[in-house]
């Protein structure tokens, strides 16, 4: 049976649109037929998506906006309304990094981390869902990570943020069941993007280890996009479109004393077994 499809003409916006997996977010929902609002706190790279997204013959928009700034999120969904009507699909994709030990990560860094990913969807919900819910179909589609569900050493904040964007939208999910709102938690494992130069208190050899292992992935951000909308348009609560990340997560849930002080050998295991990001 085919999978459900997204309805054709949507009004849709993605935030972090700029690059990575907003970029392939933006295009692949205007090979969708949706008439795409791409923003990012990087005006210039927004734009420059709207602009490729054009040149196929769709029709795209793009505005500056950070979405750790709520009154910013509420301008840029007056801004959406005014060139593509009300707004029938969010996605809450903009996001950072933040590496290290717990101890070594300065207060700064946490709060930059919890602005941007954690307090940049509950803004992304706050302003869209409730449009949404009142026309009584919608799509929201919140960009987490398979760190929201894993919690891997070395990442606290980064953790803490995503996990906080599973909750939110398990919660979102099961509040919107019977309004015609779907809301999907997508939890990817490394894939490649920008998002290490960006990133805070990545030392050199973090930085080497997680490209190679970003650069390997078999599934990369075009893929991850693709099986995100998928599973969007299926009203999938949890999208983790790697084997890798699926296999952790499951195995956390069986033997989760196991996982929490073995951490470093199941990655080991995970990796040898099925080869990472695939
Ligand atoms: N790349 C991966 O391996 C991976 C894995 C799991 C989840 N993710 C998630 O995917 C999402 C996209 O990240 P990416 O990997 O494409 O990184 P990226 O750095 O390539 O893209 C992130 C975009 O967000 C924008 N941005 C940063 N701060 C912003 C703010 N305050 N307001 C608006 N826009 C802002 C950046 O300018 C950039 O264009 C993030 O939520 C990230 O956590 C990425």
């Amino acid at each position: 049976m085919a999978a459900p499809a997204l309805p054709r003409g949507l009004a849709a916006v993605v935030t972090g649109g700029g690059g990575g997996l907003g970029r392939e977010l933006a295009l692949e929902l205007a090979r969708r037929g949706a008439r795409v609002v791409v923003s990012d706190i990087d005006g210039d790279a927004a734009a420059e998506t709207a602009a490729m997204l054009q040149r196929t013959g769709a029709e795209a928009h793009s505005f500056q906006c950070d979405v750790s700034d709520h009154v910013a999120v509420q301008q840029l969904r007056e801004q959406a309304e005014a060139v593509v009507g009300p707004v029938d699909l969010v996605c809450n994709n903009a996001g950072v990094a933040v590496g290290g030990k717990f101890e070594e990560i300065g207060i700064d860094d946490w709060r930059w981390c919890v602005d941007v990913n954690l307090w940049g969807v509950v803004h992304g919900c706050h302003v869209f869902a409730p449009g949404m819910k009142a026309r009584g179909r919608g799509y929201i589609l919140n960009v987490a990570s398979a760190a929201g569900l894993l919690s891997a050493p070395l990442m606290s904040p980064y953790n803490v943020t995503k996990a906080g964007v599973v909750a939110l939208s398990e919660t979102l999910h099961a509040e919107m069941a019977k309004s015609g709102v779907r809301v999907t938690a997508l939890c990817p494992t490394f894939f490649k993007t920008n998002i290490l130069e960006s990133g805070h208190g990545l030392s050199a050899k973090t930085r080497a280890v997680l490209t190679k292992r970003m650069q390997s992935s078999a599934l990369q951000a075009p893929d991850v996009a693709r099986v995100a909308l998928d599973g969007l348009a299926a009203g999938e609560l949890y999208v983790v479109p790697m084997r890798d990340g699926r296999a952790m997560w499951r195995l956390k849930r069986l033997a989760p004393g196991f996982y929490g002080s073995r951490f470093a050998d199941v990655m080991e295991l995970v990796g040898k077994r099925l080869g990472f990001g695939k």
